[in-house]
């Protein structure tokens, strides 16, 4: 079966930022205001400004979302922040068809990929410029920048994997990243 291509119009990937250019390319971006119930100081979170961008997402999708036996490619951007002591992070989601994974690689700033398996186990991986890693299918994962400048990653995923963010909408992930003593530490949710 041949896939039906939206667009396959090469694109430009910018290596020292992950800027994505081109015709086939659009944008999303996640507001303070939209991350409600995110963060876990609800108090901390509700003076900050809801216009403030916590993160953007550029997108290139050359075939339809949902389609078997194509790939996508994508760049996360997170401003450097925190909501009381937590980074500034993404939603965070699981694939939709759980046995999909998909690989990011660092381009620029400082962050930590955030993992929870299916037994709920958190863990993360330190992301700096050049490292790239491998979400194994079945994990919830979500970015977060833990340094001063914006963190960006580009991304590759099967257009058939799709996002369950309501999972981690309902139960959230087992551990935090927060800023204790200075440092990104993993801290267990109650
Ligand atoms: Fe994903």
């Amino acid at each position: 079966m041949r896939l039906k291509l939206v667009n396959c119009e090469p694109i430009q990937v910018d290596f020292l930022t992950g800027t994505l250019a081109g015709s086939g390319v659009d944008e999303m971006k996640r507001t303070l205001g939209e991350l409600s119930g995110v963060f876990r100081d609800n108090t901390a979170w509700s003076v900050m400004d809801p216009a403030q961008v916590v993160y953007r997402v550029q997108r290139f999708r050359p075939v339809e979302e949902g389609v078997a036996g194509g790939l996508f490619w994508g760049t996360t951007f997170v401003q450097p922040g925190l909501v009381g002591d937590e980074y500034f992070m993404t939603k965070g989601h699981f694939h939709s068809l759980r046995d999909r994974s998909e690989f990011y690689l660092t381009i620029k700033g400082e962050g930590a990929l955030i993992l929870m398996d299916e037994h709920r186990k958190t863990r993360f991986e330190p992301m700096r410029p050049g490292s790239l890693h491998y979400v194994p299918g079945g994990h919830a994962h979500r970015v977060a920048n833990t340094g001063s400048v914006i963190l960006s990653a580009l991304a590759c995923w099967p257009s058939d994997a799709g996002h369950d963010y309501e999972s981690v909408t309902n139960r959230g992930f087992s551990s935090r990243l927060r800023l204790v003593n200075g440092s990104p530490r993993l801290v267990e949710e109650p």
